[in-house]
């Protein structure tokens, strides 16, 4: 009996630095694969992106999807990988890549959007451009409010590398006059709805509003490194608004509330994600800014893991303390709605940055919100802290590190031969799915292996934070007024066809088609509905057709109103 449990603890821990060596000879052959995939997808040099101007990121080669557009998000999350790898030495040569991309950010900034104009900065929340920068005018969930912060999220890690390098000159002439304009478009609009970063659900979302809340506060301290204190008060106030905002996602179920629309259950990768990208050592275990290792961000994540138990086949069987597949959220039916190599590293990346954390400070600390996850791994632990020296400490470090290990596991063994990324692999038999080639996938490995690694990204003043007893919530563009403004418009329908109106605004539902506000046909052949604007603001506007969820745009150009500074206001109309 002795010799046998001797001989299985044995087998045991053979199996182990098996699994291990596996996921360390993963990452060693992943990692000039995932590089290479992201430079062959950036133009002009890369080889799925000849014809992409320089700086410009396709999402992905693939055509069907469609994702051969310059996203903003992806963009931004693949640069600031790219960036972390310079400023850290890792990869010396990135320079004129990351100059590439903050002037093509120059120029699409200059463009005005279906979004909205330039001028009024509502265009900055256009989601995506065609690879020669020019504008995409067809009908999408826009505007996308996290490109804004995540660009320059990315620029100012860049900046600061290069004034801690003596060359604040660049940065005050070129980087920062960019990076205001994101900033001062997140100030202002970061209490406006918009589509969330699947593009699907247009209403708050948490992982914009924690990226708007993050830039908001690295951007202060640039601002003041660089003496443009006339920003830093509004920007100051924002952020705190932003931080007072975030705290409201959270559901006493345990875990962060991924949108405030969409009516699904709002478990979803979206939440892991805001952690990860905020990720900032110095903040340790807060919850506020959900770092990785925080109590409310452990229970997030337990939960959204858990979701997906059950919500794939290709998950059945898998015991309960160990790595499972993992996609946006499980109501997700695009593509078949299947796992995603990116959401799944994301999870591994979060565990990652607790360990840093808990490794540095010494310490690991269970409460009452993390100790569903905690037990798991060991089902006699208890809410307490935890000093490195102990075993609960070491049991337990040792079982994340394992769970975390397998989620990269799980990638692996659904990565194809030639190690390509696509975005999804099938939920019943894990074969890649939908786009190939998915720039976003390979940054993603990256930024998951250099957490495991123990890097540790720069600081952004997540420590210390105070949320303010009041949240305040500006709405961009009005300064708080609201007009009544009426529409009329005369339009002939046929039966079971009706009139309603998008437009630029939050009140317009931000020119989506799906959420347009319906028109009355109460004075039938003019069409009515009275919508409260932010006052003063110029306010860009279509009528659609819907007919059996056909939807029939006006012609072009958009018409366009500007709200006056208070009363009522009358626009009347004719179908176009
Ligand atoms: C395209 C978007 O990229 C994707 O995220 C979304 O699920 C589909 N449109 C459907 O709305
Ligand atoms: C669909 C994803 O939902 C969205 O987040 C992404 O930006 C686009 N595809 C492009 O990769």
């Amino acid at each position: 009996m002795q010799l046998l449990q001797t001989f299985s603890v044995l087998l045991a821990s053979v199996w182990v630095a098996a699994a291990q060596s596996s996921v360390d000879q993963y990452i060693t052959r992943m990692t000039p694969i995932s590089k290479r995939g992201i430079l062959a997808n950036i133009g002009p040099n890369g080889a799925n992106a000849r014809n992409a101007q320089p700086g410009v990121v396709i999402a992905s080669p693939d055509n069907d999807p469609d994702y051969r557009f310059f996203w903003t998000r992806d963009a931004a999350l693949t640069y600031k990988a790219l960036t972390e790898q310079f400023t850290s030495g890792e990869d010396t040569t990135l320079r004129p890549l990351i100059d590439d991309f903050a002037r093509s950010t120059a120029r699409f900034q200059a463009l005005n959007t279906p979004s909205g104009s330039a001028a009024s900065l509502e265009s900055l929340g256009e989601p995506k451009f065609k690879m020669d920068i020019s504008p995409f005018t067809e009908p999408w969930g826009r505007p996308q409010r996290d490109g804004p912060p995540l660009r320059a999220t990315a620029i100012i890690g860049y900046a600061n590398y290069l004034i801690s390098t003596g060359n604040q000159t660049y940065v005050a002439n070129t980087l920062w006059p960019i990076i205001k304009k994101d900033l001062d478009y997140t100030a202002r609009f970061w209490n406006n709805t918009g589509f969330d970063l699947w593009e699907e659900v247009s209403s708050s979302s948490y992982f914009t509003t924690a990226a708007q809340h993050r830039a908001l506060r690295e951007g202060v301290t640039l601002a003041k490194a660089l003496g443009q204190t006339a920003v830093v008060a509004d920007y100051e106030k924002q952020a705190a608004n932003t931080l007072c905002f975030m705290q409201s996602y959270w559901n006493p179920a345990g875990y962060v509330t991924a949108n405030t629309g969409g009516g699904r259950s709002g478990k979803d990768a979206n939440t892991i994600l805001a952690s990860i990208h905020t990720f900032d050592v110095s903040a340790g275990c807060d919850a506020k800014t959900l770092q990785p290792c925080s109590d409310k961000a452990l229970s997030n994540l337990f939960q959204y893991v858990n979701a997906f138990r059950t919500a794939y086949a290709l998950n059945s069987g898998i015991p309960a303390n160990q790595a499972v597949a993992t996609g946006r959220y499980t109501e997700d039916v695009y593509y078949g709605g299947n796992p995603w190599y990116l959401t799944t590293l994301a999870v591994a990346e979060q565990l990652y940055d607790a360990l840093i954390v808990w490794k540095r400070q010494g310490s690991l600390q269970v409460t009452a919100t993390s100790l569903p996850f905690f037990r798991t791994f060991s089902s006699g632990v208890t809410a307490g802290s935890y000093a490195s020296n102990t075993a609960t400490f070491t049991t337990l470090t040792t079982a994340v590190k394992t769970f975390a290990d397998g989620f990269v596991s799980v990638v692996e063994k659904y990565t194809p031969a030639n190690g390509a990324l696509a975005e999804q692999y099938s939920r019943s038999n894990g074969t890649p799915l939908s786009a190939t080639d998915l720039t976003w996938s390979y940054a993603s490995a990256l930024t998951a292996f250099a957490a495991r690694d123990g890097y540790i990204p720069s600081s952004w003043g997540a420590a210390g934070l105070a949320v303010p007893a009041t949240c305040e919530r500006n709405t961009g563009g009005g300064g708080g007024n609201t007009v009544a403004v009426t529409f009329r418009a005369q339009a002939t329908t046929v039966f079971g066809e009706n009139i309603f109106i998008t437009g630029s605004v939050n009140e317009l539902q931000n020119w989506s088609p799906e959420a347009a506000v319906a028109l009355s046909a109460a004075s039938y052949p003019t069409w009515t509905v009275t919508v409260n604007l932010p006052a003063n603001t110029r306010v860009e506007y279509k009528y659609i057709r819907k007919n059996n969820g056909v939807v029939t745009w006006e012609s072009d150009p958009n018409r366009v109103l500007t709200t006056p500074a208070s009363g009522t206001f009358t626009q009347n109309d004719s179908w176009r």
